[in-house]
C-alpha cells in the first residue's frame, strides 16, 4: 500500500531557495498515492513557477486569498476543509515567524488558521537564520500548538555556508508526512516532561544541586514524541541535545521549573515528572559572593513547592506520572509517595551501585498504578523509555 494513499495533502511553498526542490517533492507525494494541491506564497513564486507545480500536481496552483473562482470566494475555507494534512516545505524563517504570531493575511496563513488538519513544517534557511533565537522561539511556540517539525538537515547551503538549515531530503519528508497519519500510541496526546536537576543558588557562584543527568527524562520526551505525542520538555541544566521535534524550556531552579510547568500545563493530557527537583532552597540567596569568615557556616533552607503534587491537585488535572528513587523498601515507599502526592502512576527504581539510576545509561524500573505493578527490567534508558511510554499511554487511555 502506498504511504499516502487517498490522502489529501496541501503543500504550502514559501520563499526559500529550496523551493526549487518542490516539483520533485510533489511528484513523489503523488507516487505515494496522495492527491496534492499547492499554495504558493508571493515570495515562493520568485523561486518556482506556478506552472511547473500545476503540471506536476495535476491541480491548479493557488496564490491569492481573494479568488473569484474559489467556492463562494472563500478558497481558504474550501482548502482548509479539503486537506487531510498541511505540509509547509520549505518553510522560510519569515514564514515560521508569521505563522507563530497567528498571521492570517494571505491565502496560506489563512488556511493554516482555518484548518483542523495536522501541520508539518520543513524549515529551510541560512545557518545563522536557523540559529537565531527568534527562529527557535517561533518554532517552540508552534510545536506547543501541535505543529510537527521535520529537519532541517545539515550540509552545504545555497548561500555558501555549511551547517544546519537545508531542507530535508524528499524521502525523509515523505516519511514524516506519512507519520502524521500513523496513529502512534500517543497520537493526538499532549505530554509535558520535566527532566534533569535543579540548581538552588546560595550566591552568584554557588548552588545546591544533585547528580541527575536528565538522560531518563530526555529519553521519555523523545519516546513520547516518536509515539506521536506533542511534547514539551521542561529541563534543568544538562549536557544533552534536545530531542528533535520536542519543544524545550530551559530553567535553573525549582521555582523556575514550577513557574514554567504552571504556565504550560493548560491542555496537557499527561504530565511526567522525571526531574530531580531540589526539595529545599536557601532562604536567602546572596546577591554578592559570600566571603569566608567564621569557622562554621550555616545555611537555612526552606522547602520548595512539590511541583508534581501541585499538578495532581489541579481541577481537571492531567494524568500524572511520578518517579521515586529509593535506597530501600522500594514498593512501600513508592506506593506511599503515589498516595501522598495523589498521582496516577509511579515509576520506582533502587539507587545502588550496579550502574542503574542517576547519571548511568541503564536503568530498571518497577511501575505502580492503582493496585497493579509491572517490572521493566534493566536496559538502556532509551529502550526503557519506549516501554514506559507504551505502558503510560495504555493506562492513561484506560483511565479516560
Ligand atoms: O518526594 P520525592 O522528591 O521523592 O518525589 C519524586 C517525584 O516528585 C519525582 O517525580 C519528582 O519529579 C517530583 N517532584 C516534584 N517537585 C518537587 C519534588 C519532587 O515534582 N519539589
Amino acid at each position: 500500500m502506498n504511504k499516502l494513499a487517498f490522502k489529501n495533502c496541501l503543500l504550502i511553498v514559501t520563499g526559500s531557495i529550496a523551493a526549487y526542490k518542490t516539483p520533485d517533492i510533489v511528484r513523489r507525494m503523488r507516487d505515494e498515492g496522495a492527491e496534492v494541491r499547492v499554495v504558493l506564497t508571493s515570495a515562493a513564486s520568485e523561486f518556482v513557477t506556478p506552472l511547473v507545480l500545476q503540471a506536476v500536481s495535476g491541480n491548479e496552483v493557488r496564490q491569492d486569498l481573494f479568488d473569484q473562482k474559489a467556492e463562494a470566494g472563500m478558497g481558504h475555507i474550501e482548502l482548509a476543509r479539503w486537506a487531510d494534512a498541511i505540509v509547509i516545505a520549505p518553510a522560510s524563517a519569515d514564514y515560521i515567524a508569521k505563522l507563530s504570531k497567528g498571521a492570517a493575511d494571505d491565502l496560506s496563513t489563512a488556511i493554516c488558521r482555518a484548518s483542523e488538519a495536522p501541520i508539518l513544517i520543513a524549515p529551510a534557511m541560512n545557518l545563522q537564520m536557523w540559529e537565531n533565537s527568534f527562529t527557535k522561539e517561533a518554532l517552540d511556540s508552534l510545536m506547543k500548538k501541535g505543529v510537527c517539525v521535520c529537519g532541517p538537515d545539515s550540509g552545504s547551503q545555497a548561500c555558501g555556508e555549511v551547517g544546519l538549515g537545508r531542507l530535508v531530503e524528499a524521502e525523509v519528508l515523505l516519511e514524516s508526512i506519512a507519520n502524521l497519519f500513523n496513529a502512534g500510541s500517543m497520537a493526538q496526546i499532549r505530554v509535558m516532561v520535566t527532566a534533569g536537576p535543579t540548581r538552588e543558588y546560595i550566591d552568584p557562584v554557588r548552588y545546591l544541586t544533585n547528580q541527575s543527568s536528565g538522560k531518563m527524562g530526555y529519553a521519555l520526551a523523545r519516546a513520547a514524541c516518536e509515539a506521536g505525542a506533542n511534547v514539551i520538555l521542561i529541563s534543568g541544566p544538562t549536557n544533552l541535545e534536545p530531542p528533535k521535534g520536542v519543544g524545550v524550556e530551559y530553567i535553573s531552579s525549582a521555582s523556575e521549573m514550577e513557574s514554567s510547568v504552571v504556565n504550560n500545563i493548560r491542555d496537557i493530557d499527561i504530565f511526567i515528572a522525571c526531574a530531580a527537583v531540589s526539595d529545599y532552597r536557601p532562604e536567602i540567596e546572596s546577591s554578592q559572593k559570600i566571603k569566608k569568615s567564621a569557622s562554621t557556616f550555616s545555611l537555612k533552607l526552606i522547602p520548595n513547592k512539590d511541583i508534581l503534587s501541585g499538578v495532581a491537585g489541579l481541577t481537571n488535572a492531567p494524568f500524572t506520572v511520578g518517579f521515586a528513587a529509593e535506597t530501600e523498601k522500594l514498593e512501600r515507599y513508592a506506593k506511599d509517595k503515589m498516595t501522598k502526592k495523589g498521582i496516577d502512576m509511579i515509576a520506582a527504581n533502587l539507587v545502588d551501585n550496579d550502574g542503574t539510576g542517576f547519571n548511568s545509561d541503564d536503568n530498571e524500573l518497577t511501575v505502580f498504578w492503582r493496585d497493579k505493578s509491572r517490572i521493566l527490567e534493566k536496559q538502556s534508558k532509551e529502550k526503557l523509555a519506549r516501554k514506559l511510554v507504551t505502558l503510560i499511554s495504555k493506562v492513561y487511555r484506560e483511565s479516560l
